[in-house]
């Protein structure tokens, strides 16, 4: 949305004069993340997640296409040529544990952005399509990290890639088949490598195309806040630079903080050590994991150990496998929906008791408990831990998410931002908009 009080884009000398004319960058920029851009004054810290995100990204690809130049996709050298990298290249180890590292961070601030978008209802209308393209952009990361995964080629590796792609091999009919042409062989082999390298360099740009789709589509309604209150006038903003410029730069400075020091100093914790052991077909890990941000996917997709059958007759309608196939790519899917499965009128958590309520002491616990189990061997109690909070996992969005959005009563919402911010403000009219005044508060959400 242009706002009608948004700072225009003068430019200065004869020469910023001739590129505005020419190709007028610097008035896109002004517009997009300058000056121009008006935003709402109260964003909180969880709103600095989304240029993290994007500062995680451009490090993952400059990173990438550094070590690119030094890796082989060859299943004979692969192995030794990321020693080679860490050991005999000028900063290699450097690039390769930051790039590592990068893609944790990157998840760590993915999930932030994403459960800042649950809580405050980011995928409302009009914002629906800004959520629906980030739930692209996640899908497009883990299939990107989980090739990346196998590049080094060690121990986990190759089995992290037999377990997922035999995953295609539940689909009925086409599934054995489709596995094998996925895969290239029975088998991860040399033209699994080789393609999964190929696909994990372009993929990263897949991605930052549409981030900028996405950050379009944000500017179109523009921010939503921790009110989940619509901006109204001009009080309601301030540019995004100097304030968000400011805001966001201090943000980064604190997520390199923690980056550097597990780059530096524990550059190897949140990996596997049976990495480092060269992949060998002939012996399975005792324990097959996936990188821990996969670990809630993974626990939902173990957590179907029974066939869906005909009572009484024995026939197998949906095998376990696959039906924990569907359960963990729809658990990811369900996300599409939530735009038109949460009806309530408001916004923000903030002002919804029962959803907050189950936001904390329902969603959140069960991510934790999903994260622990799925790390956690495929014995009890994991096994049942998994499929109580499976359950709960889908319930809370088809079930309870629309049930909660029908009955709840929200608290008065403020008449502006503004007011939010200072305590009072002027509502049309002349009267002081009171943070008590629910008629002043609740407004229905653009059809
Ligand atoms: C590479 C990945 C991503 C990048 C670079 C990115 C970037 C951004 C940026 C810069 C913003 C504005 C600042 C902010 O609100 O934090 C934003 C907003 C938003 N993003 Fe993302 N994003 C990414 C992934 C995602 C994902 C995976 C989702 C959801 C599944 C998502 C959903 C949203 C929503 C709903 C908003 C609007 C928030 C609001 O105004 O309340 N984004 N994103």
């Amino acid at each position: 949305m242009s706002f009608a009080w948004a700072k225009q884009y003068e430019p200065q000398s004869g020469f910023t004069k001739w590129i505005d004319e020419k190709l007028p960058v610097p008035r896109l920029v002004y517009n997009a993340i300058g000056a121009g851009y008006p935003v709402p004054r109260n964003l909180n810290y969880m709103w600095n997640f989304g240029v993290l995100a994007g500062f995680c990204l451009m490090l993952q690809i400059v990173t990438g296409v550094i070590l690119a130049m030094h890796y082989a996709s060859n299943t004979e050298v692969a192995f030794g040529q990321v020693e080679h990298i860490m050991r005999n290249v000028n900063w290699g180890w450097m690039m390769r544990y930051a790039h590592a590292n990068g893609a944790s961070f990157f998840f760590i601030v993915i999930y932030l952005h994403i459960f800042r978008g649950l809580y405050y209802s980011s995928y409302k209308a009009p914002r629906e399509m800004i959520w629906l393209l980030g739930v692209v952009i996640f899908l497009l990361m883990m299939a990107t990290a989980f090739m990346g995964y196998v590049l080094p080629w060690g121990q986990m590796s190759f089995w992290g890639a037999k377990v997922i792609t035999g995953l295609f091999g539940a689909i009925p009919l086409v599934g054995e088949p489709l596995q094998v042409w996925l895969v290239g062989g029975y088998a991860p082999n040399d033209s699994t490598l080789n393609r999964f390298f190929s696909l994990h360099f372009l993929l990263p740009f897949v991605i930052a195309g549409v981030v900028i789709l996405h950050i379009w589509a944000l500017h179109i309604p523009g921010s939503s806040n921790p009110t989940g209150v619509e901006v109204k006038k001009e009080s309601d903003t301030v540019p995004f630079h100097p304030y968000y410029t400011a805001k966001d730069g201090f943000g980064l400075g604190v997520f390199l903080i923690f980056f550097t020091f597990m780059v530096f100093f524990l550059p190897n914790a949140l990996g596997h050590p049976d990495n480092y052991i060269e992949a060998n077909p002939l012996s399975t890990p005792a324990h097959i994991v996936p990188e821990w941000y996969f670990l809630p996917f993974y626990a939902i997709l173990r957590a179907f150990t029974g066939d869906l059958t005909i009572p009484f007759t024995g026939i197998v309608l949906i095998q376990a496998k696959l039906l924990g196939v569907i359960a963990m790519f729809g658990s990811i899917l369900v996300w599409f929906f939530l735009p038109w499965l949460d009806k309530s009128p408001v916004r923000s958590g903030h002002y919804r008791p029962m959803f907050k309520k189950f936001f904390w002491f329902g969603l959140i616990p069960t991510m934790i408990v999903l994260t622990i189990c799925g790390g956690a061997p495929a014995e009890e109690p994991y096994v049942m831990l998994s499929q109580i909070f499976t359950a709960y996992y889908f319930l809370h969005f088809l079930v309870i998410l629309p049930i909660i959005s029908q009955i709840e009563v929200p608290k008065p919402l403020p008449y502006s931002i503004t007011e939010a911010v200072i305590g009072s403000d002027e509502v049309p009219g002349g009267t002081d908009g009171g943070g008590d005044n629910p008629q002043a508060a609740v407004q229905p959400l653009p059809a």
